[in-house]
């Protein structure tokens, strides 16, 4: 059986708060929610499922958007058409990144902000994220793309920060010449 997570708005104050480190290794209880996260963002992804669910297309997502103020970061990445890498980090932190900002074109969601807002979020390019598997082991990974984006993303929730803090209220878009749109 699939039951969907109860995502929050993004007028939940949970949303702007800043996260405390998880205790790691995690929980039993806390693996099953991201085992569930990890299905709800796969399903999102996949037309048939999105459709039969009623989800909302979605790469990721930050456990205060489930109302717990803990480092934990999920993604699930279609590097491949129907193929999917999951990521779980849990207490995140960027170690390096590149000088180079992108935006996507079209500018971000995020499954908590249940409207169209228009504007490129700058990010950087490519960062290299370190942090810790579900089992307190360490880990890294270099991210570059969407892939990178959804990593600053994520992490910025972690900080009480949702994407379109970061879209310049005079200046909502960029041109070509003045940053890569992806
Ligand atoms: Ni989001």
């Amino acid at each position: 059986m699939f039951k969907k997570l109860d995502i929050l708005d993004e007028k939940d104050p949970h949303l702007r708060k800043i996260s405390i480190d998880a205790k790691l290794p995690l929980t039993d209880e806390y693996k099953k929610i991201i085992d569930q996260i990890i299905k709800e963002l796969t399903y999102s992804q996949i037309e048939e499922y999105a459709e039969k669910y009623d989800l909302r297309p979605g790469m990721g997502l930050a456990f205060p958007q489930l109302g717990k103020n803990e480092r934990i970061i999920v993604i699930v990445y279609e590097y491949e058409k129907g193929k999917f890498e999951n990521y779980v980090f849990i207490n995140p932190k960027i170690t390096s990144y590149s000088d180079e900002m992108i935006a996507t074109e079209a500018g971000e969601g995020c499954l908590s902000v249940n409207r169209d807002v228009e504007g490129h979020v700058k990010r950087h390019a490519r960062v290299t994220v370190e942090g810790y598997d579900v089992d307190g082991n360490k880990i890294r990974v270099r991210a570059r793309e969407e892939l990178a984006i959804a990593f600053q993303h994520e992490i910025d929730h972690l900080n009480g920060i949702l994407f379109y803090d970061r879209i310049d209220k005079n200046k909502p878009f960029f041109s070509e010449d003045e940053i890569r749109l992806i």
